[in-house]
């Protein structure tokens, strides 16, 4: 505290010309609007992180229920929601593949086993980091049907360039929730 009291005071002896200090003042009036206007915005549309600091124990994830073998892929539920469960291993994304709906909101949730890995589908908003013991969620749809990579965008070890995925991306109408989309109905968490 010492040390703030000394500061200040030796700030106030120092010479700040009235223009300057005029200048100064309007730069620091600047970043306050700039930091309010951020502040009101993440405040009104509820604006977080992309990753929600969840915590998952990765080394268990097959004893755990929601990213345990048969809860992984595509899952629809009750109210039509659609869930995409995805794990990273060294080198693959499981499942391998997966079939899901064009204009869609879908809503992923990576999780890795081993390492630190990273997804990337083009032409979507999907970039991030799958860290060990988090869960990455991402909210994304896709623009138009076709097949789409997934990639791995983290070094994660030798066969780093070999680790990539496959979507499916399948017309809005002509997709369906069926054991062909490897898509699963109300699988309870
Ligand atoms: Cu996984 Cu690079």
């Amino acid at each position: 505290m010492d040390f703030l009291q000394d500061f200040v005071a030796q700030l106030r002896t120092v010479h700040v010309d009235h223009l300057e200090r005029k200048w100064i003042n309007i730069s620091l009036l600047i970043i306050g609007l700039l930091v309010a206007i951020i502040m009101t915005d993440a405040f009104f549309h509820g604006v977080n992180p992309p990753s929600k600091v969840e915590t998952i124990d990765s080394a268990r994830l097959h004893l755990s229920k929601e990213f345990a073998e048969n809860n992984l892929g595509v899952q629809l539920d009750d109210k039509g929601a659609i869930m995409v469960r995805m794990v990273a291993g060294r080198y693959s994304f499981f499942p391998k593949h997966i079939s899901v709906p064009a204009e869609t909101k879908l809503t992923f949730r990576w999780v890795s086993m081993d390492v630190l890995h990273g997804v990337h589908i083009p032409m979507t908003n999907m970039s991030t980091m799958i860290v060990p013991g988090y869960v990455a969620e991402i909210t994304t749809s896709f623009p138009k049907p076709g097949e789409y990579p997934v990639l791995c965008n983290e070094y994660c070890g030798l066969g780093h360039n070999h680790m990539w995925s496959n979507i499916s991306v399948i017309a809005k109408e002509d997709w369906q929730c069926s054991t062909e989309t490897d898509c699963k109905k109300g699988i309870k968490q």
